[in-house]
């Protein structure tokens, strides 16, 4: 295996202040994913509730054959973010001659577990795991173990936590990042709007656990004292701009201590910390095609509750 490290970690505290006196106040979403918020993002795709990573899976099953043809032989996969390994597995057992895996991602401990546990599985196969924001070029050198060409994978609708603007800038980047080669994507569907409230309100809590773990992490990281249970975790559908929005909400008003700095909320202040955008398939075309790819073929599921598609240059 051999690591490249192009980015150090992203500075949480200095993120964290500056979300914090914004108004209104906001905490970035890449902010949810240290240790704690992983291991609890890997619970949420268990949930009966939240449909789409049990979809997707589905999906790449049911049309595995396929996708594998697209892929073709000879391939080196890269998949932006180290993401579940169980949907690569999939695509690697069904490729013909797989030849290189890299995934790409900002945190590093996590991307190298990751492709430790994947390199034992697959000794046959290049891991060449890279450290780096994947919402920017990277320039991954020439093709190694004789693989003759790359595919991009970016499962999960991750696209979906992005703004419109940056979803387009992201899709520039993969494109420039594999230099034109086709990108298989997953992208979460329009529904109706009670399977999506479900899905960002299970009921055993996770989602809220996971919501409010950024306040934890700020006590662990950024030496503030904030009091979770002086939050609720809110999520709601905004059908105008399709998207579920995620908040947490102060229950009174409070003054809380980060580091050196003093943050007042006043009673039902809210903070900001996910968008998650639903597409229709136009619209995700739309957004392809602002971006140089054409949207070439598309599998769902007979519920139409999630896309995996297949993009070209
Ligand atoms: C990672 N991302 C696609 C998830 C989503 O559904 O937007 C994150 C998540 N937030 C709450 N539950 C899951």
């Amino acid at each position: 295996m051999k690591p490249t490290v192009l980015a150090a970690r992203d500075a949480f505290a200095g993120a964290l202040t500056d979300g914090l006196r914004a108004s209104p106040k906001r905490i970035a979403a890449k902010y949810f994913y240290d240790a704690t918020g992983s291991e609890l993002f890997e619970e949420i795709t268990e949930l009966p509730e939240y449909y789409p990573t049990r979809t997707e899976l589905s999906i790449l099953r049911n049309n595995i054959g396929e996708i594998a043809a697209h892929i073709g032989d000879n391939a080196q996969l890269v998949e932006f973010g180290a993401g579940s390994l169980r949907k690569v597995r999939l695509l690697l057992d069904a490729m013909d001659r797989p030849r290189g895996y890299v995934p790409v991602d900002i945190s590093g401990e996590y991307l190298l577990e990751v492709a430790t546990r994947l390199e034992a599985d697959y000794p046959h196969i290049c891991v060449n795991p890279v450290v780096a924001d994947f919402t920017k070029p990277i320039a991954l050198g020439p093709l190694e173990c004789t693989a003759m060409h790359r595919i991009g994978f970016f499962p999960g609708s991750t696209i979906g936590n992005f703004t419109r603007l940056e979803a387009v800038s992201f899709l520039r980047s993969a494109r420039r990042t594999l230099e034109g080669a086709p990108l298989l994507i997953g992208v979460d569907l329009v529904k109706d709007p009670d399977i999506l409230h479900a899905a960002y309100n299970d009921s055993e809590g996770v989602t809220a656990a996971f919501n409010l773990n950024l306040l934890l992490r700020a006590n662990r990281e950024a030496d503030a004292d904030f009091d979770p249970a002086a939050f609720a975790h809110h999520a709601s559908y905004n059908p105008v701009a399709q998207r579920m929005e995620m908040y947490l909400i102060s229950r009174k008003a409070q003054r809380v201590q980060i580091g050196d700095d003093v943050i007042a909320f006043a009673e039902g202040e809210a903070i900001h910390t996910e968008d998650s955008h639903k597409y229709t398939l136009d619209s995700f075309r739309a957004v392809a095609a602002e971006a140089g790819y054409r949207q070439i073929k598309v599998w769902t599921d007979p519920a139409r509750l999630f896309s995996v598609q297949w993009l070209q240059v």
